[in-house]
């Protein structure tokens, strides 16, 4: 039984969301953090953008794992559960699942709805392969399902989102993976490299204005679940390279003045102020390597495309050794 206007009603809004967003506008400078991107269209808005001419990680990314998933194979071994840190996208996941011969995989993923969508429509690409999504925050260390703690792993974390973090962050992330993994656990990362400003740019602001719609969808997203009155129309998607911290910067920038409400709280933004959405850090080959070591992983063997846009690099968590 339906109750009354049920239908109608916005689904509850998450009190995390509520308080990200009212915090974020604010502070100084204004910032609401890039997780909020993703509910149904952001999610669908990201998709779009990775196959998007500009935007060369997916496509870099998806043919260096077509091309070096043998060899991965063979450094990883067969028999290890495959722990995935995200949902698995639909391009890149089956390459490492069909080289890897895997014992087990473990989709982790903090939303439960999409970790069920790609947990299924992996389960019909590979349907002996035992599957075990857990709905988690992998930013913490987490305990491994029955049947899959005493297996060997490997992590994947693809998409460079590791980029998505500042690099105190990303240390953090890489050393909780250590301890959801295990000793002796191996991680396959995909990691973005620096690159030409005009290389860069167009693919955080393509020419058909999907990406800008992916940003502005934040403020529709506030509207729609935090009794929002935010002019959308009244703000402009900017991505700037901030070269000073090697990274991408996505703002929603104000392009008159404007006055609104959020969950009963107003605000006023004058023309020219931003609110910082999203970072995209870009790592040179010895940035990423170091990177990882300060995760706690030692790098093992890298891959990248001829023209160096994109890393893939498998490491190893090993105990740590005496320094000199
Ligand atoms: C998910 N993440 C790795 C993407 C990136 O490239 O930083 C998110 C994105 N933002 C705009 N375009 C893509």
């Amino acid at each position: 039984m339906l109750l009354d206007g049920a239908l109608d009603r916005p689904a509850a809004a998450d009190p995390a969301f509520r308080a990200d967003v009212l915090a974020g506008l604010a502070t100084r400078p204004r910032a609401i953090p890039a997780r909020w991107f993703y509910d149904r269209q952001g999610s669908e808005l990201f998709e779009a953008i990775t196959g998007l001419p500009e935007y060369y990680p997916t496509r870099v990314e998806t043919a260096l794992l077509a091309a070096h998933c043998g060899e991965v194979a063979r450094l990883v071994g067969a028999g290890r559960a495959v722990v995935e840190f995200g949902s698995g996208s639909s391009a890149k996941t089956p390459h490492v699942l069909a080289a890897v011969e895997p014992a087990a995989y473990v989709p982790i993923d903090i939303s439960g709805e999409f970790l069920r969508a790609s947990a299924a429509a992996l389960a019909a690409d590979f349907p002996k392969l035992p599957i075990q999504p857990l709905e988690a925050d992998f930013m913490h260390p987490i305990d491994p399902p029955e049947g899959i703690a005493r297996l060997p792993k490997l992590g994947f974390f693809p998409g460079s989102t590791i980029g998505n973090m500042v690099p105190r962050t990303a240390v953090n992330l890489l050393r909780a993976m250590v301890e959801t993994l295990g000793e002796g656990a191996m991680l396959l990362i995909g990691i973005d490299r620096i690159k030409q400003e005009d290389v860069l740019v167009p693919a955080y602001d393509d020419a058909a204005g999907v990406t800008a719609r992916f940003n502005l969808n934040l403020l529709e997203r506030i509207n729609r679940e935090l009794e929002g009155d935010v002019p959308v129309d009244a703000f402009g998607h900017r991505a700037i390279w901030n070269d000073n911290e090697a990274r991408i910067e996505m703002h929603l920038e104000a392009i008159r003045d404007v006055r609104f409400t959020v969950a009963g709280e107003r605000f006023a933004m004058a023309a020219g102020e931003t609110i910082h959405t999203e970072n995209s850090h870009k790592y040179g080959p010895r940035d990423a390597r170091l990177l990882l070591r300060a995760g706690a992983w030692t790098p093992l063997r890298e891959w990248t495309d001829a023209d160096g846009m994109f890393a893939l690099i498998l490491a190893e968590a090993r105990p740590a050794g005496t320094a000199p």
